[in-house]
């Protein structure tokens, strides 16, 4: 959800604004996902190394988390949005790993859209916990080193169970992945946007599904002859 800084500083304003404005785009978006048929977005909240931001800014964005869940709890069970979090939830500020914790076990029943928001979030960070639990398997001789696949490694991310990206949306026009998702965007479809968050709406989201519509998705295979290349599968 990048730009949220910039789109502040461009009104003369604080950042928080821009992040308090973003927050807004957060129910906007969803509720135009749900419309698409998306059944599943994953929203980059707070990553590792936002915590290296001004003190105020992070009391602030734990705030803006706060107040997102104690007003929209009750709008995702109409709607049908399920809940979770991927990241170190165990770092959190206390209040904030407790009002998710309740918010997440509120809206389980759900399956409508399944809403993951990344919190203390690191690409690295969540291939290193695999590993550490892998390893934990393997030193308690309940896991076989030479049955170690990649189905293994993803059986063992924060996103276990849940399919692979299809689209990654980067907006603000920055060109980098940003420690997201480092393992399960091997053959994502990425669509750059210059909007700032706060100003990514339903029409953003459209043109960004339109992009997406259009692309040849090859998974490393060639398919010069689409045809010849389904009869034979
Ligand atoms: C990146 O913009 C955005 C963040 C670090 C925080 C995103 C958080 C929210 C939108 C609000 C809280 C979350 C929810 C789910 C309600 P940036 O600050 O890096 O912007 P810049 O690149 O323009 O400086």
């Amino acid at each position: 959800m990048d730009g949220n800084g910039r789109w502040a500083r461009e009104r003369g304003w604080p950042r928080l604004k821009g992040h308090e404005q973003g927050s807004q785009s957060v129910e906007k978006v969803a509720n135009a996902c749900m419309d698409a048929g998306v059944e599943y977005l994953t929203l980059y909240a707070f990553s590792t190394e936002n915590w290296k931001r001004p003190a105020h800014e992070v009391a602030g964005l734990m705030f803006l988390l706060e107040r997102f869940l104690s007003e929209k709890v009750a709008m995702m069970n109409e709607k049908g949005v399920r809940l979770s979090t991927i990241g170190r939830m165990h770092e959190l500020p206390d209040a904030a790993r407790k009002r998710l914790e309740r918010a997440i076990s509120e809206t389980s029943h759900n399956n409508r859209l399944n809403l993951t928001l990344a919190l203390n979030y690191g690409g690295r960070e969540e291939i290193v916990d695999a590993v550490r639990a892998i390893a934990g398997e393997v030193r308690a001789g309940t896991l076989d080193p030479v049955k170690i696949s990649s189905e293994t490694l993803s059986d063992h991310l924060y996103t276990r169970g849940m399919p692979d990206p299809d689209l990654l949306i980067r907006t603000s026009g920055e060109m980098r992945i940003s420690n997201f998702l480092l393992w399960q965007l091997s053959y994502t479809e990425i669509h750059v946007t210059r909007k700032l968050w706060p100003d990514f709406g339903p029409a953003d989201l459209h043109a960004a599904i339109a992009d997406y519509s259009s692309r040849e998705r090859r998974f490393g295979e060639a398919h010069e002859n689409p045809i010849t290349a389904s009869s034979n599968s």
